[in-house]
């Protein structure tokens, strides 16, 4: 018998532009809730009222203008922010749900020219989710859904390579921790992956939470 407590589970969900990630997000909370599981929603860039999420804010908006290595910081330390919360919550029995992660900070910034180990770095030893569920997206197929938004980073070039980013990382871990699901089909067909991989871990885990790239 081990003595380690059993705690919930913590769970990323990554996605591209177009992706349809908040809407998975939003059902996914809402089945747990369903199913009587506490369950934390947090979204990565944070509340951007805060005065780091008002500077990613601003960045994202074209409002400022940021060096790389500056906007990536912030974002990992917007993350640092909320880490042991996240910790609290997992010991307390609360499953969290993070949009976006550690991931999309690796994926964004590499995609912008930086080397993949110098992204990786400020995020080591954060939290690391015990499932990352990658809601993946052709470019094609995110064209057919009406193109992107306003924001920085929604253009399809950038987005093409973001995707190839995704697909390194996601090879650095086995196929029980990040699970690339193909988020091109109905809507409802995405929840139903995203529940059965999920509805695995909500009876908790008894293995102590480790740390991202660590
Ligand atoms: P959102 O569209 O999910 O609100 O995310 C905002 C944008 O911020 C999105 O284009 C991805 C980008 N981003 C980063 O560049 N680095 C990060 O660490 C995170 C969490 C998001």
């Amino acid at each position: 018998m081990s003595n380690i407590p059993r705690r919930a589970a913590f769970i990323a969900i990554e996605g591209l532009d177009r992706s349809g990630k908040t809407t998975q997000v939003a059902t996914l909370q809402t089945r747990l809730q369903a199913e009587g599981i506490p369950v934390k929603l947090l979204k990565f860039p944070v509340d951007r009222t805060t005065a780091i999420g008002q500077m990613i804010d601003s960045y994202l908006r074209s409002q400022s203008e940021l060096d790389d290595r500056a906007i990536h910081l912030l974002f990992s330390a917007n993350r640092w922010e909320l880490a042991a919360s996240i910790e609290q919550l997992l010991a307390a029995g609360t499953t969290v749900v993070c949009d976006r992660y550690a991931f999309s900070g690796v994926a964004f910034s590499t995609a912008k020219g930086l080397s993949l180990d110098w992204c990786r770095s400020p995020d080591v030893s954060l939290p690391a989710p015990d499932l990352t569920l990658f809601l993946d997206i052709t470019p094609e197929q995110a064209r057919s859904r009406g193109g992107y938004g306003e924001e920085r980073y929604e253009k399809e070039e950038m987005q093409r390579k973001v995707r190839d980013v995704f697909h390194q990382i996601s090879s650095e871990f086995t196929a029980a921790t990040w699970v690339t699901i193909d988020a091109g089909r109905e809507r409802e067909d995405v929840a139903e992956d995203v529940w059965n991989f999920v509805r695995q871990l909500t009876g908790g885990l008894s293995s102590p939470l480790e740390r991202l790239w660590e």
